[in-house]
């Protein structure tokens, strides 16, 4: 069979990222221009500065890639991009762009979502297995998703509210640790003793997640210690707090895998970094003889090879979109992949 080379764009969020992947798995270039030392400065990010970045950057990272890969516009197959869910003028830069080459080159248009674009992450790393539980934890999103094969989703539960990554920038926040606080609250998680008393997020029989009430009670806690006068042990409530999130989400994903009878799962999104629960997933899918997959770092986050990964797979099972393409904001679901 021909080889299929995707080039990819990913700039939903703060990240300006192309890459070109090839057969769904093989990474021959990426470029990732991130924004997080400009919108450190805001405590998060702020979505009209993110577009008039992504504009500025977004030719810059095509021409940084074509020369990165030694290739150009003529030897790629199609052109995969995000549409949605993420912050609707940073999507619509990379939609826009994606739009151009796929009608100057006359290449195919692949819309990819977002969350896919994180679950196939970790078809980077090896060949998915199916059936699969996926557990998605991200800045925007906390969910599970069944897939009995390629490119099939059954969303089975997700966040009612806050995602597990802003909970985590939230607290981070709270602690006078600057943004993104994720990965902080992680490491000082790893310092710190189980003291504090938190309750544990939506603890019941569903697969839904819900981390406002969660992140309102270290709040809540650390305005109370203030007015008392009192010190907050960081480290100790970093754990506390990532002991009980870890728990949850640990409990409701090897439940999922049970009831759905998987022997994989994937975990994936920018929390999927978090060692905390890399630990106990791990753990906990050694002692059921569950086969689990983590992406590569530098993949957690956000970068445009997971979409280039993902839009191999939509390619082979001819999703494709005409020039009327356009970004979605929301959790909005392309025609019926
Ligand atoms: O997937 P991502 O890059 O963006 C979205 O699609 O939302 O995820 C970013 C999120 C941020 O909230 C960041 O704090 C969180 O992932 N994150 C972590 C860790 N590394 C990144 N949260 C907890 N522990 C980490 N080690
Ligand atoms: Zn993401």
């Amino acid at each position: 069979m021909k080889d299929v080379y995707i080039l990819a764009i990913e700039s939903s969020c703060d990240e300006t990222s192309m890459s070109i992947i090839k057969n769904g798995s093989i990474e021959i270039a990426t470029v990732v221009l991130s924004q997080i030392d400009i919108h450190k400065n805001y405590g998060g990010v702020v979505p009209e500065i993110a577009s008039r970045n992504h504009i500025e950057n977004i030719t810059i990272v095509l021409e940084e890639l074509l020369t990165k890969a030694n290739m150009n516009l003529d030897d790629i197959t199609a052109v995969a991009v995000t549409y949605g869910p993420g912050l609707i003028g940073s999507l619509l830069i990379g939609v826009q762009a994606a739009k151009t080459i796929s009608l100057v080159t006359g290449k195919p248009l692949i819309p990819v979502h977002h969350i896919i674009g994180h679950i196939y992450a970790n078809n980077l790393e090896e060949r998915l297995k199916f059936p699969l539980i996926a557990l998605v934890v991200s800045g925007g999103h906390t969910e599970l998703i069944y897939m009995k094969e390629d490119y099939s989703f059954k969303k089975i539960g997700s966040t009612l509210d806050d995602a597990v990554g802003e909970c985590y920038d939230k607290v981070a926040k709270v602690l006078d640790i600057p943004y993104p606080g994720g990965p902080t609250v992680d490491k000082l998680a790893h310092i710190g003793k189980d003291t504090y008393n938190l309750p544990y997020p939506l603890d019941d029989n569903t697969y839904n997640f819900s981390f406002s009430g969660i992140k309102s009670a270290v709040i809540n806690l650390v305005h109370n210690e203030i007015q008392r006068g009192n010190k907050i042990n960081k480290e100790d409530l970093c754990t506390t707090f990532q002991n009980r999130v870890v728990t949850i989400l640990t409990k409701k994903t090897m439940r999922a895998i049970k009831e759905y009878n998987v022997k994989t799962l994937v975990v994936a999104g920018g929390v999927s970094a978090n060692l905390g629960l890399r630990e106990k997933i791990s753990e906990e899918c050694q002692k059921e003889n569950i086969h689990v997959s983590f992406p590569k770092l530098k993949y957690c986050t956000d970068n445009a090879a997971m979409i280039g990964a993902a839009g191999y797979f939509a390619y082979q099972k001819g999703v494709t979109a005409d020039l009327t393409l356009t970004a979605m904001a929301t959790d909005t679901i392309y025609k019926d992949w």
